[in-house]
């Protein structure tokens, strides 16, 4: 086929010869000897006198020939390898000009050689591989130039088209020499952080040739990722008084990130001034520590917002919420809520006598109080509503056995280590008069002579009561309160006897005057009427037979009744002095005043 090709082609440079110089298409790359044509026919030379003639190809200068001639046949033959590419680069049109030279006569005959392109040279790219770097924020339709691949042929057996790997992300766009990637869809680096393409150029000859290049994409990090915390809610546990620095909890974000954009740091979010002192946060690893004592009892949760921020400032939100657990850290506090002392001692047993309140400030089992007051007193704690015990007798009081008790109330809560206070509360037991008074001896005898003057000492008696009020004096007490109430009491008890005697002084006055009799039954500033006297008022005769031997009256002003004042009188004042009684009576008058319904006290005895 291509002989019968190159046969055209000669005849055709042969028409063409007669208007001109000769000229000589052939291939390249043909093989030494190849015959491209005979010059001696062509030029109408008579190839038998060539040899004589001393027929050659001759080249200006030093220039190779490429071409001789056969001197036996005239044929113009190759006689050096012809590579286009290296005589001709990239010219579309390679022509050789050489002249055939003969002598005897000298003769000089210009042509030419067409060298002709074949296919010898593949497409080639000036790299083996090329770098391209993209951040993965670019956009769609974005453009990268390519530096094409070269290919020595000419025309169609230079470069004619491209061809790109197909991938997910790029396509090729090839306008003339010009080749680009165009980003087809958007890159994103945290799923594919390198992508390796294939480039092929192909060019037009038979058989087509190609060159490959490995296109090396870079993806590059845009901050397109916000940090995320493993956690949307960090629950945390923490006993109060937990010593500073004690770790609550670590939070951690991640970012897809890289670099600057990657690196997350952390610190709280909208949160109050009082947790920012309670709590601080690491802001490089994310560990919320305990900065100060925490109490349970002013706060049991705690809900922090945290932030988690990427290097350019991305962020993202989470809650740790701390619960607070309580520790047995407060002691139960005793509160005496009421106390009736002194209590009567005749009072009988399962008297509620006070009332006690127990609090503690701790929770669950810290918070749970138990009560008891010590073995040997007459008296326990019934547990009442909720925290109250009420304090309650167990047996009869005697206040002539014990008249003070000093009970220690102590609560223990079921806290671990658990924690006790106790309180001891002062509780006296008020007299009442169940004890008749008792004389020293059974029976007195006593020897009197007759004619004896009537005033004179028979004997003396002496009896004693146990009862506190007849003991009408070293165990009286007052307190405070007490006696501040009792000088109240003096002042308006003179003051109403003044009263008192001033209103009698002037109706006596006024008797005395209508009468015109003029007596007065008083003397001195005090003076008690003679006709003023109880109605149980035992008298002695002036014989001096003892009707009765020892008598003593208690007459008690009080609210409820009228004008009485504490009026004591005695036959004997050796055995039971009036003035005694009289010191004596605040106490009373006291007592007297605060309990209005009382009988007035009577201690009587008889001797026979
Ligand atoms: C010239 O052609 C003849 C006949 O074809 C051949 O025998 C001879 O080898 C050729 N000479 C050269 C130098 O090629
Ligand atoms: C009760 O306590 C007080 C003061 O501590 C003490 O003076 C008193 O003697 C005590 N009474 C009894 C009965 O123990």
């Amino acid at each position: 086929m291509m002989g019968l090709k190159l046969r055209y082609f000669v005849f055709f440079l042969m028409w063409q010869a007669v208007n001109g110089d000769a000229s000589y298409s052939f291939q390249e790359e043909m093989k030494r000897g190849s015959v491209v044509g005979n010059i001696a026919k062509d030029l109408n030379l008579d190839s038998r006198r060539l040899s004589a003639r001393n027929a050659r190809v001759d080249a200006a200068g030093n220039r190779k020939r490429y071409c001789d001639v056969n001197l036996s046949t005239g044929d113009l033959i190759v006689a050096n390898r012809i590579d286009r590419e290296e005589l001709c680069g990239e010219k579309l049109s390679c022509v050789l000009k050489r002249d055939l030279v003969l002598e005897n006569p000298l003769e000089l005959h210009h042509f030419n050689l067409h060298i002709l392109d074949i296919n010898d040279n593949s497409p080639q790219f000036n790299e083996e591989s090329i770098n391209i770097e993209i951040r993965e924020s670019a956009d769609r339709g974005a453009r990268f130039v390519i530096e094409e691949a070269h290919d020595a042929d000419v025309g169609q057996n230079s470069v004619q088209q491209y061809s790109l790997q197909n991938n997910g992300n790029f396509i090729l766009a090839a306008d003339g020499n010009t080749i680009e990637l165009v980003l087809e869809k958007e890159l994103d680096r945290e799923k594919q952080q390198e992508i390796n393409l294939l480039l092929t150029a192909l060019d037009g000859g038979s058989p087509q040739r190609s060159g490959t290049v490995v296109i090396h994409v870079t993806v590059l990090d845009a901050n397109d990722n916000a940090p995320v915390f493993s956690q949307a809610v960090y629950k945390a546990s923490l006993p109060e008084n937990s010593p500073v620095d004690t770790v609550v909890v670590t939070v951690s974000a991640s970012d897809a990130d890289e670099g600057v954009n990657g690196d997350v740091t952390y610190d709280f979010g909208h949160v109050s001034d009082d947790v920012k002192k309670i709590f601080s946060i690491d802001r490089k690893n994310g560990k919320i520590k305990v900065n100060r004592a925490i109490d349970f009892e002013t706060v049991t949760t705690y809900d922090l917002r945290i932030k988690a921020k990427d290097g350019l400032g991305l962020s993202c939100y989470t809650k740790v919420i701390v619960e607070i657990t309580d520790v047995n850290d407060n002691i139960p506090i005793i509160y005496v809520k009421s106390l009736a002392s002194p209590v009567p001692e005749n009072v009988k047993p399962g008297t509620e006598v006070g009332i006690i309140n127990i609090q503690d400030a701790d929770s669950n089992n810290n918070q749970q109080v138990r009560c008891s007051i010590q073995q040997n007193v007459p008296f326990k704690l019934v547990p009442s509503i909720k925290n109250y015990y009420s304090l309650v007798t167990t047996g009869q009081l005697d206040r002539e056995l014990e008249s003070d008790y000093n009970i220690t109330i102590t609560a223990t809560d079921e806290g671990s280590p658990p924690l006790s206070c106790s309180k001891t509360v002062q509780l006296s037991v008020a007299d009442i008069n169940d004890n008749p008074p008792v004389f020293e001896e059974q029976s007195y005898s006593a020897h009197v002579t007759e004619n004896n003057k009537p005033g004179s000492t028979l004997c003396s008696v002496t009896a004693r009561d146990p009862d506190w009020r007849q003991n009408e004096l070293k165990d009286i007490s007052y307190d405070e309160k007490n006696s501040k109430l009792t000088s109240y009491l003096i002042i308006a008890l003179v003051s109403v006897s003044t009263f008192f005697l001033t209103f009698i002084i002037i109706i006596l006055g006024v008797r005395f005057c209508r009468r015109r009799k003029p007596r007065l039954l008083f003397d001195g500033a005090v003076a008690i009427p003679s006709a003023y006297l109880p109605p149980n008022y035992a008298d002695v005769d002036g014989t001096g037979t003892l009707r009765s031997a020892y008598n003593y009256d208690a007459y008690l002003t009080t609210g409820s009744r009228t004008s009485d004042f504490k009026f004591v009188s005695s036959y004997n004042d050796n055995t039971l002095p009036a003035d005694q009684t009289l010191r004596n009576s605040p106490s009373d008058f006291a007592d007297a005043f605060g309990d209005g319904d009382d009988s007035p006290e009577v201690g009587t005895c008889f001797l026979s």
